[in-house]
């Protein structure tokens, strides 16, 4: 690997993970679907004496409220920034607007927003919301201008658009600072088009290094023909870590039986359940393309456990020790990755220990090259599968 960096490195990279309600887990389900306060509140002063800066309150029918624990996450922690994964079927775009701005001023500028257009037709059913995907796209791209112009009018404005209708509003009530990040998650074409167009951010789940790149380049291009500036990229890993590569690699496949097993029995409570067939949303879709090619991809990057969940939610994994791991993630950086979601399977402690160990080395790797202009030793130092003859099921013991 040459010494210089990509063109394509981010320099500024911040860290990401989701924030869990109660202690269940993919590998431990507890049957209660809850809110576990002292849990709660113990996970997300973790995450932020672990040095994260932001956490995902995640969305779903059957989900806690993602506003009302972002607006807990705020009164909980100083520094970590709460980012809401909000549905656009859910709520008036202006009462949104109203809610954010609310939680940006509780929380001094702390507060993210998340779109999710919706990527089963079935979910989105549960709480009234019949447009097929291409409208609901559609209706987020509306939602997103009508968002900012409800934190920047400087007068009353109307609207008659395609979804929604309005006379007179505002002005609404502002946020903290001059806005709130916007950030699209989605694979559609759709989701594209206004990610590239709209957000401020534009989120994947992990995929092999090539793939991601041209991802990254597509939204890139739809950036730059709109004259706008380029979404940041945020990418998310579930990593499976130990001491040596070997017992990392022992552990993913003693995790994803644990987790399949977990999945067959449909003991676990997921926020956005996709069911066994075939998921509609391509982002599922093409986790699912990807671990039938190949289990191993890059350094690290580990697809068993996508194919065990049937790619519900985040679920491709990192696999190896922590420089190991955080190798792997700064080959996304160098791609251009510049937010970095992590979250193990054994939720709350892996979060403790990411901290501790990869989110330094991360950091560390950063700090180097910002200093001397050259990349450090961390990818070369620690291979993982790029190693000559490597063989992940080997390693594990298993073959
Ligand atoms: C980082 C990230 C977080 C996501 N969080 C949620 C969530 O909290 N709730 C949800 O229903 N979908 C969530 N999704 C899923 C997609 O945004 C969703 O399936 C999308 O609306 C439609 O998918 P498609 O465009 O890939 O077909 C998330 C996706 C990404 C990449």
């Amino acid at each position: 690997m040459s010494p210089s960096i990509p063109d394509t490195a981010s320099r500024r990279v911040e860290f990401i993970s989701l924030s869990h309600l109660n202690p269940s887990t993919e590998l431990e389900p507890v049957a209660s679907r809850g809110i576990d306060l002292p849990y709660f509140r113990r996970y997300v002063r973790t995450l932020e004496e672990a040095g994260y800066d932001y956490t995902l309150l995640p969305y779903g029918s059957g989900s806690a409220d993602s506003f009302v624990v972002a607006s807990a996450v705020g009164q909980l922690t100083e520094r970590i920034r709460p980012i809401v994964a909000v549905r656009p079927n859910t709520a008036f775009p202006l009462v949104v607007a109203q809610q954010l701005a609310t939680l940006d001023q509780l929380t001094e500028g702390r507060a993210v927003v998340h779109l999710i257009s919706g990527g089963n037709d079935a979910e989105q059913a549960r709480q009234g919301d019949y447009l097929p995907k291409a409208k609901r796209y559609a209706r987020t791209s509306e939602f997103v201008d009508l968002l900012r112009r409800a934190w920047t009018e400087e007068q009353a404005f109307s609207h008659a658009g395609e979804f929604y209708r309005f006379d007179d509003f505002g002005p609404g009530f502002r946020p903290y600072g001059d806005t709130i990040p916007i950030s699209i998650g989605g694979q559609s074409d759709e989701a594209f088009e206004i990610g590239g167009r709209q957000a401020d951010v534009f989120s994947f789940w992990g995929e092999p290094l090539a793939d991601i790149r041209a991802q990254i380049e597509r939204v890139h291009a739809i950036a730059d023909a709109a004259g706008r500036p380029r979404p940041r990229i945020w990418v998310t890993f579930r990593p499976i870590v130990d001491r040596t590569d070997e017992l990392a690699w022992r552990k993913a496949y003693e995790y994803a039986e644990q987790i399949g097993r977990t999945f067959e029995r449909a003991a676990y409570g997921k926020q956005y359940l996709v069911g066994k067939g075939t998921p509609q949303n391509v982002g599922s879709q093409r986790a699912l393309e990807f671990a039938a090619r190949s289990e191993v991809y890059d350094r690290a990057l580990w697809t068993r456990t996508a194919a065990v969940t049937n790619a519900g939610g985040a679920s491709t994994a990192l696999v190896g020790t922590p420089e190991t791991v955080a190798a792997a993630i700064v080959d996304y950086i160098d791609v251009g990755a510049d937010l970095v979601s992590i979250r193990g399977y054994d939720t709350l402690a892996d979060a403790r220990e990411y901290g501790r160990t990869v989110l330094p080395l991360v950091r560390q790797e950063l700090a180097h090259r910002e200093a001397t202009g050259q990349r450090g030793s961390l990818q070369a130092e620690h291979p993982g599968a790029f190693a000559p003859g490597f063989d992940a099921d080997a390693l594990a013991g298993v073959r």
